[in-house]
């Protein structure tokens, strides 16, 4: 079965849209089969992805039964639109709403090696969504001292799904974005998320830069952009291709990090 990696946070501008679209590429790169779907009603994802905007089916035909998975995979995503919002709020009508996107998903995944689950800004029904349809969560925080109280909400949601409906749910860990290390504050919030999660936080951490802005802007990938900043992302993805026992990938994750390094 592939691993299926929930991103959340308890709210938005964390970084999670970046991280799963950089992910992709950076896994992509390692050798591994990748899918991502797109959760958030605001597309950014699916933007990013180049994604026309009128493309159907989305997640939200999935998810009220109107497509399957399969049909509205659209080139290595599952794109979402406003529809999106529409559809959660018929799904929370509905008996055992928490589980709908692990019974669409069924199946649909069984030839690629990771699902990356892109989710809104909120810890709502489609993020529990996404907990109970994933193997792994993964959360994005900011290095602000804000964010350990966001890391704390996010962690009590994942609780709940591992508590109930999902026990298999593991906790990847915390990634730190935006970490400006130039700055006593980013340094301080990132010790103090360190000592309150140990073993919890990501040694990968990701520099904030105008890059990222520009990078998506013309549609080209950090890695590519510029190959010097990329490298947090080709580090976290090693560390997650560890923990997720993908020796060959996180090896060869390792020599592109080296690449970009020199
Ligand atoms: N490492 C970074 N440094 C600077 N800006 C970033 C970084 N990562 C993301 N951004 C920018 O921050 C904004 C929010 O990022 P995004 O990934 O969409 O967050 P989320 O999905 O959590 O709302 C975007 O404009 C994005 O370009
Ligand atoms: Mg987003």
């Amino acid at each position: 079965m592939a691993h299926r990696i929930a991103v959340l946070s308890q709210k938005g501008g964390t970084g999670k849209t970046t991280t799963v679209r950089t992910l992709a590429d950076a896994f992509r790169r390692g050798g591994l089969r990748v899918l991502v779907i797109d959760l958030d009603p605001q597309g950014n994802l699916s933007d990013y992805f180049d994604v026309p905007p009128d493309a159907t089916p989305t997640i939200a035909e999935v998810l009220t039964g109107r497509a399957t998975a399969a049909d509205a995979i659209h080139d290595g995503i599952i794109p979402a639109n406003l529809q999106l919002a529409e559809a959660e709020l018929a799904l929370a009508g509905k008996m055992g709403r928490e589980l709908i996107l692990r019974k669409v998903l069924r199946g649909a995944d069984d030839d690629v090696d990771v699902v990356l689950l892109d989710c809104p800004p909120n810890l709502g029904l489609l993020t529990v969504n996404a907990l109970v349809a994933a193997t792994h969560a993964l959360i994005a925080c900011e290095a602000q001292y804000f964010a350990l109280q966001g890391v704390e909400q996010a962690l009590q949601v994942i609780e709940l799904a591992t508590d109930g409906l999902n026990p298999d749910l593991e906790f990847l860990g915390a990634v730190v974005t935006k970490a400006d290390l130039r700055t006593v504050h980013s340094r301080e919030a990132v010790v103090a998320l360190r000592e309150a999660h140990p073993g919890k936080v990501f040694d990968a951490v990701v520099r904030h830069s105008i890059a990222y802005a520009e990078s998506s802007e013309r549609g080209v990938s950090i890695l590519d952009h510029r190959p010097g900043l990329g490298v947090d992302y080709l580090d976290l993805a090693g560390q997650i291709a560890a923990a997720l026992g993908e020796a060959p990938a996180k090896r060869k994750l390792g020599t592109l990090a080296k690449a970009a390094r020199a």
